[in-house]
């Protein structure tokens, strides 16, 4: 095998353009990421078909960006990763195709990737000694997920969101307050401000043993008593508000990871997703994983988005294990985390 093997890779499952250039798993040449949050904004969130139609017409120039800020060229490249699900089907689709055309154009094997662990995988570009087993909080817009990572590719799912996503509680906690899309780091910023005592939202631990996620009860608690104060004409203390509500999410996440990882019998704790960028929970991870033993790993707020570094150190790993994508790849909008 060659030394080094050159991965060109691409993101595009949500809002978010980005084209990485790495070296083996773990070194980024290149991690360029062009967000649409801007164009996004002004209708409360994600429109898919604006999310493709913006994928199209910056995906050309991200990827000469990408290149020329790793001093490679096309010649250079040993094979082409890319995200091909969980996502919108229409943002996927521009990236996978592009891909394909690339992988077929420069005769290297296309590796279609996981976007789920390719945030598990944003670790191990952060922290390079990183090895499994550990366990993992993955915390996303559309995933709560606490995945046992065994090895490469070889994952036990611990626990899930029954209903929405932790992220997905931030971004309509955010909407009630009047905050705007998205709302996670609104409320993280708006939370700093706020007394996280000041009002108990339940917090929602489901049955004894289980290491699901129920985010809906407390999302409809903050709802009622924001209705509630409007109806009454009281005021609303917007930093009370963010702050407990983010501190009734904390302490059921911290909790069940603790709980999840001893279970797993594992040393090492992880964060991933882009919710894994907010500053109070790195913060209660930090704390609670040096209370109870536990080595804790969480990548740079780069790494927390979407980003395609992260898909190109999953796609090498694949990559190894022989996993190869054709030009029949379909795109797959609901793929699960450990699903090829
Ligand atoms: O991983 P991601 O970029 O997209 C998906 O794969 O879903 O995650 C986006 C989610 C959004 O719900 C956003 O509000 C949330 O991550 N988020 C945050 C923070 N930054 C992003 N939530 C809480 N605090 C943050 N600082
Ligand atoms: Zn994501």
């Amino acid at each position: 095998m060659k030394k080094n093997l050159i991965t060109l890779a691409i993101e595009t499952s949500c809002d978010e353009t980005s084209v990485a250039i790495m070296k083996n798993g773990r070194t980024v040449l290149a991690n360029v990421i062009y967000s649409q949050i801007d164009i996004h904004e002004k209708f409360g969130g994600v429109v898919p078909e604006v999310a493709s139609r913006n994928h199209v017409e910056k995906i050309s120039q991200i990827i000469d960006q990408a290149l020329e800020e790793a001093q490679v060229t096309f010649d250079d490249i040993d094979m082409v990763g890319t995200t091909y699900g969980p996502g919108l089907v229409g943002a996927l689709l521009v990236g996978l195709s592009t891909a394909k055309a690339l992988a077929y154009a420069m005769e290297v094997p296309l590796v279609p990737v996981n976007h789920i662990e390719g945030h598990i995988f944003a670790n191990f570009i952060e922290y390079p000694d990183l090895e499994p087993p550990f366990l993992c909080l993955v915390v996303s817009g559309g995933h709560t997920h606490l995945v046992h990572v065994m090895d490469y590719g070889n994952y036990e799912i611990m626990g899930k969101t029954r209903d929405d996503a932790a992220g997905e509680a931030y971004d309509k906690v955010a909407r009630t307050l009047g905050l705007g899309y998205p709302g996670g780091p609104k409320i993280d910023k708006m939370a700093r401000e706020g007394n996280p005592e000041a009002i108990h939202f339940t917090r929602t631990y489901l049955e004894k043993d289980t290491f699901d996620f129920s985010f809906s009860g407390i999302k409809s608690g903050v709802l009622n008593y924001v209705n509630s104060a409007r109806q009454k004409k009281e005021p609303l203390n917007l930093p009370d508000i963010a702050a407990s509500f983010q501190a009734s999410v904390i302490d059921v996440l911290t909790t069940k990871t603790i709980d999840a990882a001893r279970k797993a019998g594992v040393d090492k704790v992880a964060l991933a997703g882009g919710v894994a960028a907010n500053s109070a929970l790195r913060q209660a991870l930090v704390d609670k994983c040096g209370q109870e033993g536990f080595e804790f790993f969480y990548p740079s707020l780069k790494l927390c988005t979407d980003n395609a570094a992260m898909i190109g150190c999953v796609a090498y790993y694949d990559y190894l294990s022989g996993i190869r994508g054709d030009l029949n790849t379909n795109a797959v909008p609901n793929l699960k985390i450990g699903d090829k």
